[in-house]
């Protein structure tokens, strides 16, 4: 997959209905009667073709730019219903862009809109403290002053609200992308408790959905993780319909709390490599995150990938399953080796970041006899 940036802006005619010589007001904020809003989300780098895909299917958005872990669109649907996609990580709402040039000429062009009545901020906002931060080219930026005291200021008039530096209140940010050619600035989205609470070592809840919708699910399904660990897998496969959803783990973790667990999902303790509770070809869609032999010791990674895949062809459906793995991109060539030789075929390929660690996300199928 291509990692260089996808511009791919409206014209003016087209989703730019406010358009303006020194810069771009948003169309209508969410909450606020019909019309569409423009939002800016970050997802796990990598998965760009397939979080596109999601977005334009789940809430009819219209892309103006995307890059290896980032998006810009227009949809009608609210901010906190974009905010509760599953897939995306942080969820803004743009209410303004100006061409890049310098920082410090943006803020103020910003400033300027805001005093001007060019841009106006959501009503929701006011009265609300708020803080003024930057992300450029993926990393936290320092603003230049005076021109941020000056924006400070202008947000501060305009929502008749105060600084509050601890980020207590609202989080207005500028944005700068290396394949962008715009500075935006927008309002941090509503932050979603479903998508905070991770155990260590589990895997995100963005990055889980990702690995389930890549397996295509169908209410049909009959899923199984074999390397469940907290069982975040299967709390993301419960959102989708599905016949049956079943995670195993040698260990039971202490973080996967069974309460906390949707009902339909259920726990065994199982070696991936025998799983004797399920029976031959009862399973339709395996979504996995096996061990790396990285941070859990693994004798000898072959060996214990060979009897792996010997057991998922084993339990698997010969007809129409599927088998999403996550494995670090170091051992991605042994395991494809392994599955192949075990008549599993690739249909596709993600190269992602997991908490910062390169890996790969396979998409396999069992070859045609
Ligand atoms: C990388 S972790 C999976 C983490 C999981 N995806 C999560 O989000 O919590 C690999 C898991 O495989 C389990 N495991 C290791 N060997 C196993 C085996 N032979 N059979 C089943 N589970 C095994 C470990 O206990 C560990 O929980």
């Amino acid at each position: 997959m291509s990692r260089r940036g996808n511009a791919r802006r409206a014209s003016d005619a087209g989703q730019r209905p406010h358009r303006h010589t020194h810069g771009n007001a948003a169309v209508q904020h969410p909450g606020r009667s019909a019309g569409p809003a423009r939002y800016y989300a970050q997802f796990p780098a990598g998965l760009s073709a397939l979080v596109t895909a999601s977005l334009e299917a789940d809430v009819q958005a219209k892309l103006e730019f995307s890059d290896d872990s980032s998006a810009m669109f227009t949809s009608e649907t609210s901010v906190r219903a974009i905010a509760d996609l599953p897939y995306l990580k942080n969820v803004f709402h743009v209410l303004y862009d100006v061409p890049r040039r310098n920082l410090a000429s943006a803020l103020e062009s910003f400033s300027a809109a805001l005093a001007e009545g060019r841009l106006q901020l959501p009503r929701e906002a006011n009265g609300r403290p708020f803080r003024l931060m930057a992300h450029i080219d993926g990393q936290l930026a320092p603003l230049p002053k005076p021109a941020r005291t000056h924006l400070e200021n202008a947000i501060g008039r305009a929502a008749r609200a105060r600084v509050e530096a601890r980020g207590l209140g609202e989080e207005y940010w500028i944005v700068g992308r290396r394949d962008l050619d715009r500075f935006l600035l927008a309002r941090r989205g509503p932050k979603m408790t479903s998508k905070t609470r991770v155990p260590a070592g589990s895997l995100a809840p963005e990055v889980s959905d990702l690995l389930i919708r890549m397996s295509e699910p169908s209410k049909g399904d009959r899923f199984l993780d074999p390397f469940g660990g907290s069982h975040a897998l299967a709390r993301a496969r419960s959102r989708y319909p599905a016949a049956s959803i079943i995670t195993s783990d040698t260990v039971l973790s202490r973080d996967a709390d069974p309460g906390d667990l949707p009902r339909q999902v259920v726990v065994r303790c199982e070696d991936a490599r025998q799983l004797p509770s399920i029976e031959d070809g009862s399973v339709t869609t395996i979504v996995t995150d096996p061990p790396w032999g990285e941070y859990e010791s693994v004798d000898d990674l072959r060996k214990f990938l060979v009897a792996t895949f010997a057991s998922f062809a084993r339990v698997l459906n010969p007809r129409g399953s599927r088998v999403v793995v996550l494995m670090n991109r170091r051992g991605v060539g042994l395991l494809l080796d392994v599955a192949q030789e075990a008549g599993f075929q690739v249909v596709a390929s993600h190269d992602i970041l997991v908490n910062g660690h390169p890996a790969t996300a396979t998409l396999l199928r069992p070859a045609p006899a």
